[in-house]
């Protein structure tokens, strides 16, 4: 059987399907075009990809053999699920590994946002630091202050949890109540509106779904306080990216983190412009760990599905009394 690989991923996981399969890898050190995954997946029974390949129907319904897609990423948005399924094609993603990674990164910017950090290693580099000052950058303090978590499953739980230290009241929506964040923390399950007009920090997680594109737009960000800090480690769209930067703009929020953009891997040209602002390259699940723990479990999860097993974090179950 053949496997396609979209990139190169760490070699723990690609030993584990060359042990198993014929591996083909996308060559090049940069991301395959649609036409370049076509060809790649045409006679493959298993496709190994990346959250920025878009697997759509053209891809899908391109690989007649095609039986197993594992996606090297938590997040599924950009595979067309409802083809695969009826094609029945398991899909496969990579949760659980990534939640902490993710967690600290949604800290790193809520910190660096609010203390101003990038603002004040440009000012460091650039030589303008000419003594200790009163009102020098001012931020905001996170210590006893409110936590709004928009998206409370596993990662929005993590990010929840790390805050025990600041000692802060937790708010978080989402459509299930999560038991864990009221035990351990006493946090509140509160509508959006709610959690956006009481949160100094807003950190969002919920998947990319036609219900969250734009959860948070022009209306919302007009409620969160001047004081605020928004970060988003989840995905771009999640965001109208040119009302944050109106917002960031004209100071209806005190400043953002983000590391994932509404058109990745490009980003608002205004946004770049602000000082309130700091940025990252979408590196939620970026450690060394971590990305080495989400190629093997990407590996094992093709090597059930095209053996004819349930993969153990297999998406669409349904597609598996499909299978043929
Ligand atoms: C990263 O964004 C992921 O979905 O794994
Ligand atoms: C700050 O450096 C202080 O000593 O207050």
């Amino acid at each position: 059987m053949k496997v396609y690989v979209t990139r190169t991923i760490p070699d723990i996981g690609l030993s584990l399907l060359k042990q198993e399969f014929t591996v083909d890898i996308f060559p090049h050190d940069r991301l395959p075009t649609k036409p370049e995954i076509i060809a790649g997946v045409k006679d493959a029974d298993g496709l190994l990809c990346l959250l920025t390949d878009p697997i759509d129907k053209d891809v899908i319904t391109s690989a007649p053999h095609l039986r197993m897609i594992a996606t090297y990423a938590v997040g599924y948005d950009n595979i067309d699920i409802a083809t695969a399924t009826t094609r029945g094609i398991l899909v496969s993603n990579t949760p659980g590994v990534l939640t902490d990674a993710t967690a600290e990164l949604a800290w790193a910017l809520l910190i660096s946002a609010a203390r101003r950090i990038p603002e004040g290693d440009t000012y460091c580099r650039q030589g303008k630091f000419t003594g200790w000052a009163p009102l020098l950058m001012v931020g905001q303090e996170i210590t006893g202050k409110t936590l709004g978590i928009i998206g409370a499953g596993r990662i929005g739980a993590a990010t929840a949890l790390k805050s025990k230290g600041f000692h802060m009241n937790v708010l978080y929506t989402d459509t299930q109540p999560n038991p864990t964040l009221e035990r351990e923390l006493h946090a509140k399950r509160v509508p959006l509106e709610e959690l956006l007009k009481q949160a100094d920090f807003i950190s969002i997680h919920v998947a990319l779904f036609p219900s969250t594109h734009h959860l948070i737009g022009r209306q919302q960000l007009r409620m969160m306080k001047p004081t605020a800090v928004l970060a988003n480690t989840s995905r771009g769209p999640v965001i109208d990216e040119p009302a944050l930067a109106t917002a960031l703009k004209e100071h209806w929020i005190f400043s953002a983190g983000l590391d994932v953009y509404e058109h990745e891997p490009k980003i608002h040209k205004d946004l770049l412009t602000l000082p309130n602002v700091v940025f990252a390259p979408h590196l939620g699940s970026a450690t060394m760990d971590t990305r080495s723990n989400m190629a093997r479990m990407a590996a094992e999860n093709m090597i059930a599905g095209l053996h004819g097993q349930l993969p153990p974090n297999c998406v669409n179950p349904e597609a598996y009394r499909k299978k043929p």
